[in-house]
Parts: C-alpha cells; sequence; structure tokens
C-alpha cells in the first residue's frame, strides 16, 4: 500500500490518509461570517470526498481582520452553532477538520472594517490604502482574539485549530522585514520578528491547553526583495515549535512577489509541481515536526515521492479540490491520473467576490453539456 493511504496520528489525532485539503477561503459564509448551509454542504462533500484532513477557510478572529466579503468569522461567540454544524456534517462523514485562524492586518479591506488597517508598520505604497501601525495594545488585544477564537474552535468540535501565519497576511506580516520597520521588542532581528506570532501560540496554548492541535502556516521565503528569507523562517519555526505548534504547512510568497506568488499559474509538468520542495525539505532537516507541503502538488506519483523521499509527511492540495472534491477517493480506487485542475486560478475571483467559490473551467463545461444535452 502507498504510504500516502497509510493511517497517521498528529498529536494524538488520527488521520485516515495523508492528504490535506489547505485552507481555501470559499466566500460562502454570511456577511456576518456565519456558516451558511452551503458552506456545511461543501465541507461535508470534501469529507464525502476522502481526504484526511480538512482546513477551512481562513476564518478572521477578530472584524478589523476580515480579507473578503462573506469570509467566514471565528471572532465572537455568537458563531459557535454555525461552525459547530460544519464540524459535525464533517464528523457524521468520518472526516476530520481544523479551523485556520486569521488576521489579515494590512490586506484588511477598509470598506468591509470601516477603519485603516492594522499593520506592524506603516509603510506607503504598498497596499493603496492608509495603514495604522499597530500599538502594543493592539498587538496584545490581537494575541487575545487569536486565543479566544481557538478555545471557540475547540467548543464548536473542531479537531483543531492552524494559525494562518503566511502569504503576507498579519503574522507573516510581523516575520517579514519588507512589512515590518518596527524599532521596539517586535521588530527587528528574527527573535524579535517571531515575538508576536509566538506570543499567539502561547496565548491559544493558556486557552485550549497542551494535548488540542496547533498547526501552523509559516512562508518558507516570502520570495521578495527585503523580505523573509528561509533561515530566518527555519529560525522561526524552531521558535514556534518551542512555544506549542505542532505542525507546520511550508508555503511561500506574498501578495507582492509577481509569479513567485503562493498560488501559482501555469502548472503543466511534474517539474512545475511542488513548488517549495526545495524548502520543506529543509524544514524537515531543521524543525522536528511533521511537515505538510502545499503548492502546485497534482499528481499522485509526485505526492509519492514527496512522502518517500521524506520531503513532507503530508501532502496539501486548494485548487484541485475545487474542481474534483473526491479526488482522493479517485486516487483511492486506483484511478491515478493526475487532478484535472488547470491552475489558472480564475476559481480566485468569485471566492474573493464573496460569491462562492467553484472552479471557473468545470462550470463552463457543465453548462456547455446541460446547453446542448
Ligand atoms: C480561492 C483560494 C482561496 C485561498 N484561501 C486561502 C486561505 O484562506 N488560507 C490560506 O492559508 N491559503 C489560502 N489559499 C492558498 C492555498 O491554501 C494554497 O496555499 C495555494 O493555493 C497553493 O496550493 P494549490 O496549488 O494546491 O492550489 C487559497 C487559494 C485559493 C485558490
Amino acid at each position: 500500500m502507498s504510504k500516502l493511504f497509510e493511517t497517521t496520528k498528529l498529536k494524538g489525532l488520527t488521520l485516515k490518509n495523508r492528504f490535506v485539503r489547505s485552507a481555501t477561503a470559499e466566500g460562502m459564509a454570511t456577511e456576518d461570517g456565519e456558516a451558511t448551509p452551503r458552506l456545511i454542504n461543501l465541507m461535508a462533500e470534501l469529507a464525502e470526498g476522502g481526504v484526511g484532513l480538512i482546513i477551512t477557510g481562513h476564518a478572521y478572529v477578530a472584524k478589523r481582520g476580515q480579507a473578503s466579503p462573506a469570509q467566514l468569522g471565528i471572532y465572537d461567540d455568537k458563531l459557535i452553532p454555525g461552525l459547530r454544524a460544519m464540524v459535525d456534517a464533517v464528523h457524521e462523514r468520518d472526516g476530520t477538520i481544523v479551523a485556520q485562524l486569521a488576521h489579515s492586518g494590512m490586506l484588511a479591506i477598509p470598506k468591509l472594517i470601516n477603519t485603516a488597517p492594522l499593520a506592524p508598520s506603516e509603510i506607503e505604497g504598498l497596499v493603496d490604502v492608509p495603514l495604522q501601525e499597530m500599538t502594543i495594545e493592539d498587538i496584545k488585544e490581537t494575541i487575545e482574539a487569536f486565543g479566544k477564537a481557538a478555545a471557540r474552535a475547540r467548543e464548536a468540535g473542531f479537531d483543531g485549530i492552524q494559525i494562518h501565519a503566511a502569504h503576507s497576511y498579519l503574522l507573516s506580516q510581523f516575520l517579514s522585514p519588507a512589512f515590518n520597520h518596527r524599532g521596539d521588542v517586535y521588530g527587528g532581528g528574527i527573535e524579535n520578528r517571531a515575538r508576536m506570532p509566538v506570543e499567539v501560540v502561547q496565548g491559544i496554548r493558556e486557552r485550549v491547553g497542551q494535548d488540542y492541535p496547533v498547526l501552523i502556516k509559516q512562508n518558507s521565503r516570502d520570495f521578495l526583495e527585503g523580505g523573509l528569507e528561509l533561515e530566518d523562517s527555519l529560525q522561526a519555526s524552531v521558535m514556534l515549535k518551542e512555544a506549542g505548534v505542532d505542525a507546520i504547512e511550508v508555503s511561500g510568497g506574498t501578495f507582492a512577489s509577481g509569479d513567485l506568488m503562493p498560488i501559482r499559474r501555469g502548472i503543466a509538468t511534474e517539474g512545475d509541481e511542488a513548488y517549495f520542495k526545495a524548502e520543506a525539505r529543509a524544514f524537515k532537516e531543521r524543525v522536528n515536526l511533521p511537515i505538510i507541503l502545499v503548492g502546485g502538488i497534482r499528481s499522485f506519483a509526485v505526492a509519492e515521492r514527496l512522502v518517500n523521499d521524506q520531503c513532507a509527511d503530508y501532502i496539501s492540495m486548494s485548487r484541485p479540490f475545487i474542481r474534483e472534491p473526491g479526488l482522493i477517493n479517485r486516487w483511492h480506487s486506483g484511478d491515478l491520473q493526475k487532478a484535472t485542475c488547470l491552475s489558472d486560478s480564475k476559481c480566485l475571483r468569485p471566492a474573493l467576490a464573496g460569491k462562492g467559490i467553484y472552479c471557473v473551467v468545470e462550470k463552463r463545461l457543465q453548462d456547455q453539456a446541460r446547453s446542448t444535452g
């Protein structure tokens, strides 16, 4: 049997295979961030499709951290019943689900948050709105918001949480010298730039205890001049492990990284796949934690090699599951054709507009089939 279909334990959590649905903002919640039946159905469909671990789209831990309309929220206790319904739908189908907790910092949408976005530093010209540099009090409040959100996730029945510290969202902004120009204890060398994410982990641990799975998604590099580099990222991950992180999902890139952004297009050959593979190997060598690798993985053979060659312990995908929620069952049944995802990223548009995620190509094909049939 392929190692990909082995049952494993991740901090006491039993996973039926090594496949992960990477966090994918679905744009299917209510205006207030509450889970809707449509979003719950999507999670149920993913669980039925056989993926070992589902990570929700990033859920905002504070209203000021909202990144897009109809984004899932986890900033208030009133959201717990909807989140619980989502978890129940997954558990009823023998699935496992972790909530991704996020604050978008400078990438928050002013029209949605009705104020200036918070940022580690007030850098001009990065985004086309004025930013507000976070005070120490803002930082403490945000750390508390992450802690409370984690407690809500646990109360709603999630099997764990993942902290979003990648892709130039708030915690990634703190880690990055391109976005963090602070002169206090939260800026400067990597020990200082990692302080905020480390305190977030500590705050979460205080609220959820030592036994609850706490994962993190981290940038290996920003692929940006003056941005976070691999060595600093590795040092940060060692600090995050000491603070209580149980697994790292390795990603990379920022909104300003051009072609080297987190969600890359045009993955045509096996050589284009797993575009953070070299970085994942460095994490495996340096940090003694399970490594989840994301970014352009499309072929079963590539996934298998990544695990066999000890580049990664888990294989994470986002876009392939938008087109094929049943991809893992397909592979498990012996049909090992690569994922049909074209990696054109057209799915981003409806998701970020709050219209609900779907594969644009697949929908067009289905519409054509209906009109000709
Ligand atoms: C529509 C869409 C929404 C995404 N939302 C999130 C998110 O909420 N949190 C996150 O960490 N990454 C998010 N990502 C990035 C993916 O998790 C993943 O890192 C990236 O798409 C590369 O993996 P892939 O090549 O398998 O798609 C999103 C990607 C897409 C396409």
